[in-house]
């Protein structure tokens, strides 16, 4: 029996990620803010997520549009203040809505104070707080390690006269977690937050952390072929996923539990065989490492359902699953699957066994949009251009109403709205009984209405590459979900008597109360959610 209350709150919610600088402007100056996100509670209030995380929000030169930081404790004057920070905590709290803040530890701005002085002198007391190197043999970086944004990760420092590390961009200059100040200064940084009520961490690159003590040579990617992202050139073998990372983890997460009931989520790209070593022993890792499986799933029945048995057999006993669907730095699920499978993925995401994570505006399907070059932001594509890499068109601003800028802001937009926004936004949508944000809202109630789609049993039917099904179960209900992963229609036939009931959603929002019986015929690009009466 599967009792929902005995479940904490990150394994019963949905969570929403706001890309801050895209979701609502309210002063005028084309980037989105923190009263913006205040002013559009009710708006996430009404579609039923229950916890919100922030992309950073702290002073930032924005060479990484807030992904560096030069100062931890403090609210960059482009998003507002600290007091804006603290009504929009109140405001979300009192509306049920947690609040998860990003934590960016593995590395600072060039301009934080930290990194300042470690720079100045070998004698620095922060020296040591970064990684600096001695210059290789011949004059050129200490090693052959390459950064994730193109080029080298070291970068040459004339005034002592040696390399520092950068997994990204050379105004990322990494932290050398080695060190015990920098642990306990990241600590507090954790404490600062928590103390002022955040629910949460989204830790960014949290398998980064750690690199090798040795500085050994990355190995080759024989896999590797010419045209694609240069940092594949190698296999990050000594500069991520090191096995002293687990003790840095596991510090940041004592942390946590110094306070109640609060969550570390950990951004990792790894295999799942290594992902899953992220939750730690035993309440010693990440609740959720994000499983980002979805993102890079080729989408048919028998790759989702190996993808989901290999998943879920490698989840440790303690380990609560989670599945994500896009975020700010990967092609949106509308573009990667086209507008009608973006409803199919909507109901698999929202029916999985685990915490799902939506992106901003994928509740809309909202699609990659065209950034004409003079509007070119992210510095990966101005990096390494042409291959594709660039992040602008996932960041573009929230579709709001169909007012000029899409009422995301008075003026002009840091980046551009994309142009379907007449068509495509939340006023319009809220409207229309048949939209994608309609089917988000009616599966999002489903799910917190039924403990069997939320925190229930997961068992999978057998799947073909057309249709994938499976069954969730709490207690005596029981749903059957059934997903066309094809443009064609579908006739499946199950082997178990027990699959006959009532259909209580389709993708297509117009198919309630049919019943079916060992048999559903499904039309193109359609899932549905049946209850099972027996
Ligand atoms: C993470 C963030 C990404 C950022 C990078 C460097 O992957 O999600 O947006 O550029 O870390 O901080």
């Amino acid at each position: 029996m599967t009792d929902a209350t005995s479940f904490r709150w990150w394994q019963q919610g949905i969570i929403y990620q706001i890309y801050p600088r895209s979701f609502c402007d309210t002063n005028a100056d084309g980037v989105g803010d923190l009263p913006g996100i205040l002013k559009k509670l009710d708006y996430l209030k009404w579609l039923g997520v229950h916890a919100v995380w922030i992309s950073p929000v702290y002073p930032s030169p924005m060479a990484d549009f807030g992904y560096d930081i030069s100062d931890y404790t403090n609210i960059d004057s482009v998003f507002g203040t600290l007091q804006d920070f603290d009504r929009l905590l109140d405001a979300a709290h009192d509306r049920g809505i947690k609040v998860i803040v990003d934590l960016v530890p593995n590395h600072t701005s060039h301009l934080h104070p930290w990194f300042v002085s470690s720079r100045s002198s070998r004698r620095s007391p922060k020296r040591n707080w970064y990684i600096w190197r001695d210059p290789g043999p011949d004059g050129g970086p200490p090693n052959n390690w390459l950064s994730n944004f193109g080029g080298s990760a070291w970068t040459f420092d004339a005034l002592t006269g040696q390399y520092y590390y950068h997994a990204y961009l050379a105004a990322q200059p990494d932290l050398n977690w080695r060190h015990k100040d920098v642990q306990e200064a990241m600590h507090n940084v954790m404490r600062f937050w928590l103390d002022r009520g955040v629910d949460g961490f989204r830790v960014d690159v949290i398998w980064h952390l750690v690199k090798d003590d040795r500085f050994r040579d990355n190995p080759p990617n024989r896999a590797y072929k010419p045209g694609e992202w240069p940092y594949k050139k190698l296999l990050a073998t000594y500069t991520t996923d090191r096995p002293e990372v687990h003790d840095i983890i596991a510090g940041m997460r004592a942390v946590i539990d110094e306070y109640e009931d609060r969550l570390m989520i950990g951004e990792i790209y790894l295999p799942i065989e290594r992902l899953v070593t992220y939750y730690g022993v035993a309440g010693d890792g990440c609740h959720l490492p994000f499983n980002f499986q979805l993102i890079s799933i080729s989408w048919n029945g028998l790759a989702i359902g190996s993808t989901i048995d290999a998943y879920e057999a490698a989840l440790p006993p303690h380990g609560w699953p989670n599945w994500v669907l896009g975020n700010h730095d990967k092609s949106r699920i509308a573009t990667r699957l086209g507008a009608k499978q973006a409803r199919v993925a909507a109901m698999l995401l929202l029916t999985l066994r685990g915490t799902p994570t939506l992106y901003y505006g994928d509740e809309l399907g909202m699609e990659d949009a065209a950034i004409p070059p003079e509007m070119l932001k992210d510095p990966w594509e101005r990096n390494v251009p042409g291959l594709g890499l660039g992040r602008d068109p996932v960041r573009t601003p929230m579709q709001w109403n169909d007012s000029p800028h899409a009422g995301f802001s008075q003026v002009s937009p840091w980046l551009p709205v994309a142009s379907d926004y007449r068509q495509r936004n939340v006023a319009g949508a809220q409207t229309d009984p048949y939209s994608l944000l309609s089917l988000y809202r009616a599966l999002i109630g489903l799910r917190q209405t039924e403990p069997a789609l939320n925190v229930g049993t997961f068992r999978r039917l057998e799947a073909t590459t057309e249709v994938f099904s499976y069954i969730r179960q709490a207690g005596p209900r029981c749903f059957l979900i059934a997903l066309n992963l094809s443009g064609k229609p579908a006739k499946v036939t199950y082997a178990e008597s027990s699959i006959r009931g009532i259909i209580c959603l389709s993708t297509c929002l117009d198919r309630d109360e049919e019943r079916f019986d060992k048999q559903i015929e499904l039309r193109p690009d359609e899932g549905i959610i049946g209850l099972l009466t027996n």
